[in-house]
């Protein structure tokens, strides 16, 4: 039988690799490990890569198991879900990862200017009714920058056309350098070469990616970078909402489309 609830939680409070700070707990107890997550965790100085709304944590493990020159670090605020990969990572003694239990809202007050290299987003919440609680916002993109290297890269991989939209309006009207880009990952030309880089780390599937692939969802991703100059401005368009998760919300409220 698998574990509960608690016991999760007790095993995460004992492993050396996970850090839980959620908002009632950050303001009590300062995180001392900002800009010193080289130094004090990982006692390397090779780049640091986040997965934001990490859930399990497949990217994770998944990358840190690909790339042992790199760290990573999962954050979500989902401590039973992060089980999973933080077990995993620790039974493998992978010394390259750690999990960060956390609201990805105050996540600048946990790494110093320039100490992440890049930022995955798996399967983020489209977040249709408010900008400001999506992962590709300026909200949360002003609070990456506090972070982020200059032209830092952000990966995201998701089965929403709303998000993925949204994130390309994003780019364009920023001038965001975009550096890959399909609405059809399966089944675009870089799945014919499974033996690449690039097929190594895109095929590595989460838990909720394969939720969508079995309900015939195509699955998107892209890769662009985040320049620290310029100020980011939000896109003002009407996008399409995506059927298969509103149905319910938008006959409701009638909406069709949301900025
Ligand atoms: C749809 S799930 C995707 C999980 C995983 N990446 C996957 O693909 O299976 C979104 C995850 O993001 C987390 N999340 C969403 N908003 C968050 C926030 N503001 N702060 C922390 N975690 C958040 C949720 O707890 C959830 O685990």
């Amino acid at each position: 039988m698998g574990k509960g609830k608690l016991a999760k939680f007790a095993d995460m409070a004992s492993y050396p690799h996970v850090f839980e700070y959620p908002y009632s707990v950050v303001d009590e107890v300062p995180f001392d490990m900002k800009g010193r997550w080289h130094e004090d965790f990982f006692r390397n100085d090779h780049p640091i890569v986040l997965e934001l709304g990490c859930g399990r944590g497949e990217y994770t493990v998944g990358l840190a198991r690909l790339y042992p020159d790199k760290n990573f670090i999962g954050v979500d605020i989902k401590g039973a879900r992060m089980w999973t990969g933080a077990t995993e990572a620790l039974r493998e003694g992978l010394p390259n990862v750690a999990f960060l239990r956390t609201n990805i809202e105050i996540i600048d007050r946990f790494f110093a200017e320039g100490e992440v290299a890049e930022i995955w987003l798996t399967f983020s919440d489209p977040q249709m009714k408010k900008v400001t609680k999506r992962l590709t916002s300026t909200f949360f993109m002003t609070r990456y920058r506090r972070f982020l290297q200059d032209r830092g890269r952000i990966h995201l991989k998701t089965d929403s056309n709303f998000l993925f939209t949204y994130t390309e309006y994003m780019v364009e009207k920023n001038g965001l350098p975009l550096e890959f880009s399909t609405r059809d990952l399966y089944h675009s030309t870089w799945a014919e070469h499974p033996d690449t880089e690039e097929a190594r780390i895109l095929n590595i599937r989460t838990y909720y990616e394969q939720q969508w692939l079995d309900r015939g969802l195509d699955i998107k991703y892209m890769r662009f970078l985040l320049p620290q100059a310029g100020e980011l401005a939000e896109p003002e368009v009407e996008i399409e909402l995506d059927e298969y998760r509103s149905y319910n919300r938008s006959k409701r409220s009638g909406l069709s489309t949301a900025k």
